[in-house]
Order: C-alpha cells, then structure tokens, then sequence
C-alpha cells in the first residue's frame, strides 16, 4: 500500500502527538507542515523530515500531492480551513473541538457533504483503548441504559494564556478547551442520545492567576497573561430525550484543593468510571463488585490514544471508512456547548 501523503498544518504543542503518531505508522508519509511561525514549522520539519514548509494554508493547501491534513491551529481557524482542505480534495483531521459556532459546524458538515471527503473530529478521549473496551460493554447491554453521567474537569490553576483565553481565537475557556473532552467522552459512552435541554453557569470571578507563584502550570506556546477573555468555570446539567442527564463541572481555576478528573457514568445494571481510573461496578449473587480490568494502563493513555487515532484516521481515508468522531459528532457537541454558554447569559435552560 502507497503510504498517504500528510500535512499537519499547526505546529504548536499539540502537533507533536499528530506528527509522532504519523511517523509511526508505516501508512502515513509526513510530506509538509505549516505554521504562522515560520521558525516553528520548520523544526518541525526537521525533526519529523517533512519536505515541504508553508507559513500560508492556502498554498499548501493547492499541493496535488498532499493527500490528508491535521489541523492543529487555533479553534477560529478549524472552520475556515477544514472547508477549504475540503474543497482543496483532502481528508481532514481536524483537533477538537471542531470549531467555535454552530454556524460554523454546520458550514463544515455541507463541505464534507459537497466533497465527498472524510472529516475526522479530534475528540481523542474516544480512541483510548479503555474507553473502547468501555464502549464495547456497553453496546453489549452489559450497563443497560446508561440514564446518568457526570464529568469534571478542574484545574485549579491551568489557565494556559495566549490564544487559549482570547475568546475571539478560542472561542471559550475551560468548557470548549477541556470540558468538551469529557462531554463528548460521556455522550458517546450514553450511546449518542438527542440533547434537548441544557441548563447551565459560567463564571468570571478569579482572572488567570498569573501572579501565582511557585506551582506551575501548563501554558500555550505563545504564552501572554495580558489577554483574559474568558470564563474561569463552567457547570452544566444537559438532558437527553430518552430521559438520561450529564452533569458537568470543568475549570481554567478553582479555589479548589487540588486538580480533578472524575468521569463516571450509571446505567440500569451496572456503572462504570473512566477518570481518574477505569472501575466496572456491578452486582452479581445480591452482592456489589467493583470490578479493575486487568489492561496495559489504569486511566487515560494520552500518546495510546494519539496514536489510535492516527491510525484509525489513515485507515479511514486509506479504506473509505466513516470516523468513530464523524462530522455529525461535532456538529451535535457544537450545539450542547453553545447551548451551555447561551443557557448561562440568559440565566435560564435553553432548549435544544
Ligand atoms: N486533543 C487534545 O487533547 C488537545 C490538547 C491540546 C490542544 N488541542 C487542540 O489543538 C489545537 C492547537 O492547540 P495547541 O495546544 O497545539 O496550541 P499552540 O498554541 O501550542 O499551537 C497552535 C499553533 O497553530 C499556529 N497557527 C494558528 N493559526 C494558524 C494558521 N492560520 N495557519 C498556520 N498556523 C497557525 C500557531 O502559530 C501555533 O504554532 C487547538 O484547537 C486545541 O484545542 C487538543
């Protein structure tokens, strides 16, 4: 098989993940990477032996030999290049969330319908191989209905800066950064259900903390403290039209004792955790089970997952197939996050 041809377009922090994981599939070619900074993308280059570097999309984009691209740029950006990757022929792997608007998302659904191409959605939490093993219980029964899921995220000092907290580049703080993460993790575990309500808080009380001293935190590439734009934190309760409910609390920064992840989902016949490990809880003989599967990692694998993810987008393109994150995916956790942040202006449920 000829290996696929790959732009990764975006060469910050997060690319590193695409480009590794590329590099270490025999079915994938790192042909060209491409960054506003010019100085960034060519070391990316150099250390994963791309032949080409642009500073402009566009022109990489005109490239008849780039066959698929990672977009791994700033939220307001995913839109406008993911249409024009589209419409350029290439199959897109876009990074989450898919964009910042349902305008948008609904503008990158058309395209991939007019392009006949794939469009993948970078929501990675899927592809860990846990949360498979989970996804497969659950589409045996073996939870039966899963009516309930709660999610937290909170950093209690992990606003990052830089394009991160400009709303106008990101499009959000912790929800559409970490929060649609876990949203989209406990939707796809509930099996997908129709959101039709979300009723939901936001909060600006605590800035970016940067005058913190001595605890470190993890900052963007471009790191700037002067620009905050967005919300510290974000709770939400959604509910599906099958009667199930998530409840969801995520942060940029929290008075809170320590960091916490928490994903943990209850069904009819049994439940099950995620974060911070994976635990199966059932009862069998009148008598409750916690149950720890024997598997390689205990939580979330974060390079296991890129690399799933990888692989699954270059089977993808390589056999026709449809993402387990197809466009559609984006589009419905575009509405539940744009949903949360109307619900919190209006200080009332909004219906989906
Ligand atoms: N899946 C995950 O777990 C995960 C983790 C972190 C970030 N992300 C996502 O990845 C994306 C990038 O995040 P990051 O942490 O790598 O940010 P970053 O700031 O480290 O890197 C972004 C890079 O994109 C470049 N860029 C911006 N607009 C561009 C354009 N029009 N053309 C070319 N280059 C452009 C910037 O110069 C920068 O080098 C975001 O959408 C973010 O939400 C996903």
């Amino acid at each position: 098989m000829k290996p696929v041809q790959i732009a990764v377009i975006g060469t910050g922090s997060i690319s590193s993940f695409h480009l590794a994981s590329y590099k270490n599939n025999p079915n994938a070619n790192i042909y060209a990477v491409c960054d506003l900074n010019e100085e960034r993308a060519k070391q990316a280059a150099e250390k994963y032996g791309a032949a080409k570097v642009y500073t402009d999309y566009r022109e990489l984009l005109a490239d008849p030999v780039i066959e698929a691209v990672s977009i791994c740029t700033w939220n307001n950006t995913h839109a406008e290049i993911s249409i024009a990757a589209l419409e350029a022929g290439k199959h897109v792997l876009v990074e989450k969330p898919l964009c910042r608007t349902v305008e948008e998302a609904l503008r990158v659904q058309e395209a991939v319908k007019a392009s006949g191409k794939l469009l993948q959605v970078g929501f990675v939490r899927r592809y860990d191989s846990n949360a498979q093993l989970l996804r497969a219980m659950a589409d045996r029964g073996e939870f039966g209905e899963i009516y309930f899921a709660k999610a937290s995220t909170i950093r209690r000092l992990g606003n990052p800066g830089g394009w991160f907290a400009d709303i106008e580049r990101s499009g959000g703080g912790p929800l559409i950064d970490i929060g649609v993460h876990v949203i989209d993790l406990c939707w796809y575990m509930m099996g997908r259900p129709k959101p039709v309500s979300v009723s939901a808080n936001t909060y600006r009380k605590l800035g970016n903390r940067s005058n913190v001293r001595h605890l470190s935190f993890y900052q963007a590439a471009d790191y700037d403290a002067n620009k905050n734009t967005v919300e510290d934190m974000a709770n939400a309760l959604i509910r599906f039209e099958n009667g199930a409910s998530l409840l969801v609390d995520v942060s940029f920064t929290l008075h809170a004792k320590s960091n916490e992840g928490a994903v943990k989902l209850y069904g009819e016949k049994g439940g099950f955790e995620i974060d911070p490990e994976t635990v199966i809880v059932t009862e069998q003989n009148d008598t409750i089970l916690n149950v720890y599967p024997q598997t390689d990692n205990k939580g979330f694998h974060f390079d296991g997952a890129f690399q799933n993810e990888i692989n699954h987008f270059l089977d993808c393109v390589s056999n026709g197939t449809t993402p387990l994150s197809p466009v559609e995916d984006g589009v419905e956790i575009m509405k539940i996050l744009i949903a949360i942040y109307e619900s919190a202006a209006k200080g009332a449920e909004v219906r989906l």
